[in-house]
């Protein structure tokens, strides 16, 4: 048994209840793995949590991501030895196959404990391996945001090369796909709320670029840019307040992965566009263990590498937030443990 640093949430959680504690990893049982935690990365969804929006109703250690170092494997533990650098999942009940999860109880930081603490003793099966060369914060970065990028472009859409793909936003998830969709040889057209980010998202690669303040029909403009005929993909993470115009935006027949509501919870949905344009409209909850191994496998492949915009020490975690709900960040920001 090891005592190690732990950030707690006390319900009914908010910046300010925030409270550094500690928290014990037990010797690995059978099938277990300690481990030894050095990063987390911030998603949407550990906003909602750590700010109160969740509706914590007790003491929770919060973060859903978490990267480090196998310090001790229980009796029968076969994919993993002392000393692997691993990246936990967001289900670690949902292996492979058909989602059967509609909800966070089983998740880190929400549901159970999540990975703000220097050590935890878990199933082998609640980690994969992480990237060969990634350092522990650019694997952090994968657990949510990364898988999630996965699944919506190639296990639900797909993606083939030669394709257009519309991506909304510089945040995490959206710069993931715009990662991976150039690196499956997509045409990528990407919006922002900046002009200072489109130049970023241009040297990540995109090919054609809209500010979404300045362009309100930006459905229109993404039409144009595909000589009137509309993207195969869109990565939807704008909700009701952008649904709309990324109907427009897409081809007769193209796919929508739903995945967030950053905007306005309400606004316009034209249901006809939908039917008349034949749209597959797919909603996604993150991935299976499956999805981040495939993703695993086609990072050592490409070599692609994580864009972190921030690094703050895990003791500064409400800083960490305040910065993420400041809109400036492109990508990732990372909690160093
Ligand atoms: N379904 C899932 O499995 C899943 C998984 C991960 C995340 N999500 C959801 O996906 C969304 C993005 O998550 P994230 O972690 O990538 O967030 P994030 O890193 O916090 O990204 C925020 C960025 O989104 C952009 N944005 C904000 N409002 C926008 C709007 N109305 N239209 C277009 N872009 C907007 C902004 O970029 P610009 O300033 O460049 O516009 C902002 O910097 C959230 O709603 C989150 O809950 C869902």
């Amino acid at each position: 048994m090891t005592a190690a640093k732990a950030v707690y949430l006390d319900p009914p959680a908010g910046f300010e209840r925030i409270v550094i504690g500690e928290a014990t990893a037990a010797l690995p049982g059978p099938g277990e793995i300690t481990v030894r935690i050095r990063a987390s990365s911030l998603n949407y969804h550990d906003y909602a949590v750590v700010s109160g929006r969740r509706g914590l109703t007790q003491r929770r250690i919060p973060m859903a991501d978490g990267a480090g170092e196998v310090t001790a494997v229980g009796a029968g533990v076969k994919a993993f030895s002392v000393g692997d650098h691993v990246v936990s999942t967001f289900f670690p009940t949902w292996h492979d196959g058909v989602p059967f999860l509609c909800d966070f109880a089983t998740v880190p930081g929400d549901g159970v404990d999540g990975f703000a603490r220097e050590a935890v003793t878990l199933p082998e099966a609640c980690f994969t391996h992480a990237p060969h060369g990634y350092s522990h914060a650019e694997a952090a970065t994968l657990t949510t945001a990364g898988v999630t990028a996965w699944r919506a472009l190639f296990a639900d859409g797909g993606l083939k090369p030669g394709e257009t793909v519309l991506v909304l936003g510089t945040g995490g998830v959206s710069v993931f796909a715009l990662q991976f969709a150039k690196a499956a040889g997509a045409r990528v057209i990407a919006t922002s709320s900046s002009d200072e980010k489109l130049a970023r998202l241009h040297q990540l690669g995109a090919d054609c670029l809209i500010n979404y303040r300045k362009t309100a029909q930006w459905g229109e403009t993404v039409r144009e840019l595909t000589g009137g005929a509309g993207v195969d993909h869109v990565i939807e993470v704008g909700g009701a307040a952008t649904l709309d115009q990324s109907m427009t935006a897409a081809r007769v027949g193209g796919h929508i992965a739903v995945i967030g509501s950053l905007g306005n919870p309400t606004g316009p949905v034209t249901v006809t566009q939908l039917l008349r344009k034949h749209l597959r409209l797919t909603g996604l909850l993150v991935g299976s263990r499956q999805h981040q191994l495939d993703m695993v496998r086609a990072l050592n492949a490409t070599g692609i590498r994580p864009v972190i915009d921030r690094h703050f020490p895990l003791e500064a975690m409400a800083d960490a937030f305040r910065y993420q709900e400041a809109n400036q960040h492109i990508g990732k920001i990372v909690l160093d443990i």
